[in-house]
């Protein structure tokens, strides 16, 4: 089994985004998975009560737990299953504590721009705190792994994000664009790898998908970027591999 905790104390920084949609590629895979919705909020519960019967998504597990979850406790819940997706609150406290000691993985999405990098060091310091609690309980430090969220194709400050994480010597999974794919997909209770002509976002999350579930696929951010203008302006390089007629599908 492995279970990734998305933090990250910034709201809105995609957390949900990231883990319903990885979680989404972990059940099309053929694998059981449970997705545990920790913000009271309920965004990840209602998101999996938006969507119709008949989904290629059904199945996929959705429960809320938004207080914090004892390690025992969290080990009853996710038994049975292959992959376990915890999606974290948009604040720091004793639920995020609970989620960083009890998972293998934290995925740290951060958006292009100063204030998630600011932001993130704090999640970073309560990473910290749960590897010591993890060391008490005989586990090993959790793996801190990042991902750009919400990156422009091409842009500057996607290319400076994934520069400052590899400087700071962080391990970054991959990118995933801005898409309108995305919200698109959430408001139906679907994944962008359930959804018609959602590939960019598809190819972004497959992508994302290999290099956490430790696939020789890792992170490829040279592919990643687009090799023309054109292909800029149409959105990447999926999109242009696949010509103008999906372009246009995915922008009606
Ligand atoms: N790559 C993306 N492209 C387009 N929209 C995105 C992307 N990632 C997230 N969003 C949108 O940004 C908004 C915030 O995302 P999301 O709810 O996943 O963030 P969050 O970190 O879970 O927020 P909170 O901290 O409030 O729980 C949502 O409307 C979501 O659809
Ligand atoms: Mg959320």
């Amino acid at each position: 089994m492995l279970t990734v905790a998305v933090l990250q104390q910034k709201g809105g920084s995609g957390k949900t985004t990231l883990a319903i949609n990885l979680a989404a590629a972990a059940h099309l895979d053929g694998r059981r998975t449970l997705v545990v919705d920790m913000d009271r909020q309920a965004s990840a519960f209602d998101w999996s009560a938006a969507r119709e019967d008949g989904s290629p998504l059904d199945g996929l597990a959705v429960v809320k737990a938004d207080r914090a979850i004892a390690l025992p406790r969290f080990k009853e819940i996710a038994r049975g299953y292959d992959y376990v997706f915890l999606d974290g609150p948009p604040r720091l406290g004793d639920v995020t504590q609970s989620a960083a000691v009890a998972a293998d993985v934290a995925l740290l999405p951060i958006q292009p721009g100063p204030f998630d990098f600011w932001a993130v060091a704090e999640t970073l310091e309560s990473l910290d705190q749960a590897d010591q609690v993890r060391e008490q309980l005989g586990r090993t430090p959790i793996r801190r792994v990042f991902v750009v969220n919400r990156a422009g194709a091409g842009t500057r400050l996607a290319r400076e994000a994934e520069q400052e994480l590899r400087k700071s010597g962080g391990e970054l999974a991959g990118v995933v664009h801005q898409r309108v794919a995305f919200p698109d997909a959430a408001s139906r209770g679907e994944s962008v790898l359930t959804s018609p002509a959602a590939y960019a976002a598809a190819d972004d999350i497959q992508r994302l998908w290999r290099a956490l579930k430790g696939g020789k696929h890792g992170p490829q951010p040279q592919e990643a970027k687009p090799r023309t203008k054109r292909e800029a302006s149409e959105g990447g390089r999926g999109e242009a591999r696949r010509g103008r007629k999906a372009h246009r599908r995915r922008r009606a």
